[in-house]
Formats: C-alpha cells, sequence, structure tokens
C-alpha cells in the first residue's frame, strides 16, 4: 500500500489491477518507451480546475473535432526524479517547472494550473509508482506533465476546456554518446513575437523537418540560429547550448523570447557563478564560434537539458565544413557541474538552492 503523504490536498486514487513492473528490464531503459503504471488527471471546466484523480494509465477518448489536434494548443514541461541509495526520491526544481508551463499557457491562451495542484499531483503520483524510480547514475524517472485543448470546435479559438495530466516513465540517458550537431541556416525555430520561449507541440513539430535533414546527413541535432539574420547561435532541439570560451561561459540570453528557459540551463549558470566562473549571456555568433575554434580558445561546447542532462558536442558542422571540438579533459567545466548536479539530485552534497524535494 502506498505510504500516506502529508499533502494539502486529497487526491482520490485508482490503482491499476495488476501493475506492468515486472514485465520491465531496468537494466536497457531506451529513452521515452516504457510508461509507469499511473497518471494524475486534471479538467478544466467552467474555469476551474476539477475533478483532480490519479488514475491507472490509459489511452484517452478524444472527439475527432478536438481543437488541440487541429490547432495545436498544446504545451509540456519535463523534469525528473531520483532515487537515492537510502530509497528516498528526490524531484529536482519542479516549482520552476510549474512556473514555465504558466508562462507557456500564458502565450498559448490556456489557463495557468495553480502551482499547488501540479506539485501535489506529481509528488502524489511519484510516490504511489515509487518502485518506478530506477536507482544508479544516469537513470531516473523522467516526469512528463503536459495540458491541452478539449474544446470540440473546429473554429480558430482559445479552448474553454482543457485537460492536463502527468505520468512518468523510467529513462536512461537520451543521449548516450556526444552528440554531432548542424549549424542550421536556412529553416528558423523561431522568431521574437513567435513562441520560441512557450514550451508547446509547435515549436518541436516546426523542428522535425529540418532536423531530419541534418540526421540524414549524419547529425544527432540542429544548432539553431536567429530567424532573421542566421548569424547568431540561439540553441539546439532538446536543449540549450553553452561554449566554455577562454574560461568565460557563453550562452545565448533569453530576453529575445526566442530560447527556451531551460531549468537545466538556469542551474549551470547559477552553479558557474556560485564558482566565480566568468557568465556571459549574449548570443554568440557563427563567426565567432568559427574563431574560436579555429583559435583554440573554444574549450568545450555542450548541450544543458533535462533529458539531455549535460552533453558534451562532439562535431559541429559550420556551413558544410565539420569541425571537431577539442577532447574533453577530467578539468573541463561540464564534467565538474554534471558532478556537482548529479551530487545534488541523488541527494549526496548539500543543496544550497533548495533545488531538492525528498518524498
Ligand atoms: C526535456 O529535456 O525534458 C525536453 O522536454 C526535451 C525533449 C525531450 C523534448
Amino acid at each position: 500500500d502506498t505510504k500516506k503523504m502529508k499533502t494539502s490536498l486529497a487526491i482520490p486514487v485508482k490503482k491499476i489491477a495488476k501493475s506492468k513492473l515486472p514485465e520491465i528490464n531496468f537494466s536497457n531503459l531506451a529513452f521515452g518507451k516504457v510508461i509507469s503504471d499511473h497518471m494524475f488527471v486534471a479538467d478544466y471546466v467552467n474555469g476551474e480546475w476539477t475533478d483532480l484523480r490519479i488514475e491507472p494509465y490509459a489511452s484517452l477518448q478524444l472527439d475527432p473535432a478536438n481543437a488541440a489536434l487541429h490547432y495545436g494548443q498544446s504545451i509540456f514541461e519535463g523534469m525528473k526524479a531520483y532515487k537515492n541509495e537510502k530509497g528516498e526520491i528526490l524531484i529536482f526544481r519542479g516549482d520552476a517547472n510549474a512556473r514555465r508551463m504558466n508562462e507557456s499557457a500564458a502565450r498559448m491562451c490556456m489557463p495557468e494550473i495553480p502551482e499547488e495542484i501540479f506539485m501535489e499531483g506529481l509528488l502524489q503520483l511519484v510516490d504511489l509508482d515509487r518502485n518506478w524510480v530506477p536507482t544508479g547514475k544516469g537513470s531516473s524517472l523522467y516526469i512528463r506533465p503536459f495540458m491541452f485543448a478539449m474544446d470540440n470546435y473546429i473554429g480558430v479559438k482559445p479552448s474553454d476546456t482543457y485537460k492536463f495530466i502527468i505520468f512518468t516513465c523510467p529513462v536512461g540517458a537520451y543521449y548516450s554518446k556526444p552528440v554531432n550537431v548542424k549549424v542550421e541556416t536556412k529553416w528558423t525555430r523561431a522568431t521574437e513575437g513567435g513562441t520560441g520561449a512557450a514550451k508547446t507541440a509547435g515549436n518541436y513539430a516546426a523542428s522535425l523537418y529540418p532536423a531530419l535533414q541534418a540526421q540524414k546527413a549524419g547529425y544527432d541535432q540542429l544548432l539553431w540560429t536567429d530567424g532573421k539574420s542566421h548569424s547568431k547561435i540561439e540553441e539546439s532541439g532538446t536543449m540549450n547550448v553553452m561554449f566554455d570560451i577562454n574560461g568565460t561561459l557563453v550562452t545565448a540570453p533569453t530576453h529575445t523570447g526566442t530560447i527556451l528557459k531551460g531549468i537545466t540551463r538556469d542551474s549551470v549558470l547559477q552553479l558557474a557563478k556560485d564558482w566565480g566562473k566568468p557568465v556571459e549571456e549574449r548570443f554568440l555568433t557563427v563567426s565567432e564560434l568559427v574563431e574560436a575554434i579555429e583559435n583554440g580558445t573554444l574549450k568545450e561546447a555542450f548541450g544543458t537539458g533535462t533529458a539531455a542532462t549535460i552533453a558534451h558536442i562532439a562535431k559541429i558542422n559550420i556551413e558544410g565544413k565539420d569541425y571537431t571540438m577539442p577532447s574533453k579533459g577530467p578539468e573541463a567545466f561540464s564534467h565538474k557541474v554534471l558532478a556537482e548536479l548529479d551530487g545534488i539530485k541523488y541527494g549526496e552534497i548539500e543543496d544550497p538552492h533548495h533545488w531538492i524535494v525528498k518524498i
């Protein structure tokens, strides 16, 4: 039976008849294929979130006129829970995800989800499915909160009704090896005034075709540039990107509204500042990047993301030319920051910024 938690919200639970857990091979977890037993669901009707519940993970029934399917009012989040050796479960910065989801909601004309519903739904769901949280560095429980329109209406307007769901997946690494990226100078992910900062389905849909072209050419991901001049580096498809140039950490700023405000991005910048490492949130131009590679001031390039964690970039293709990144020595900042983040996430070291909630 589930451990009773001290919670402010009473969420009814309908348990699965037979857990799928015994069928799962935890030693070989592909990212995002295995889904845990239960999900948290809430419905937005008549201007309020109602019918909060935890129930067995199952298919949904949708009307063919469901507005989300047609016009894309759909937003999501990604976060992770970790299990330490004591069997405690640690959730990393869930409150930041709740806030970001509400920023996405505002941009997409969707209702806010109160942080209390988001957090309680998530904590009680993860507690119920706590045996699904893998142990061991590099593995975790990926948590996917999302919200979408539920009106059945074919006119273009914001929906009046919505569904909010959280489900979870035990996962291993998203990228199992260093990634090769290609700087994209033709296609655009986001432009100023668009939806680039929102974690909304359409941004990902729009990126699929250009990313597929790059994958066919042998690259894992694109390095997006700004939509106007294609001269400034923005982010990658599944992660923000950072460059260590002569000891200074450089990453794109978020004020243009074209960059996803990564929570791993923010955490890495915070740790760098804590350590006194110079940080510059500014656009790195493609030509500056080429220059830094050629004159040896580029020490390393890496991606940051919840799914991707800290992903070393091995190769960057710029205007048809492949540049191999310097091999990463043990002193690399990305090693240090990954170790620090893992230490915090698995509860092994102090958590000075109160990023962890334990259940
Ligand atoms: C994440 O890192 O959580 C993401 O949402 C990126 C990707 C899996 C879509």
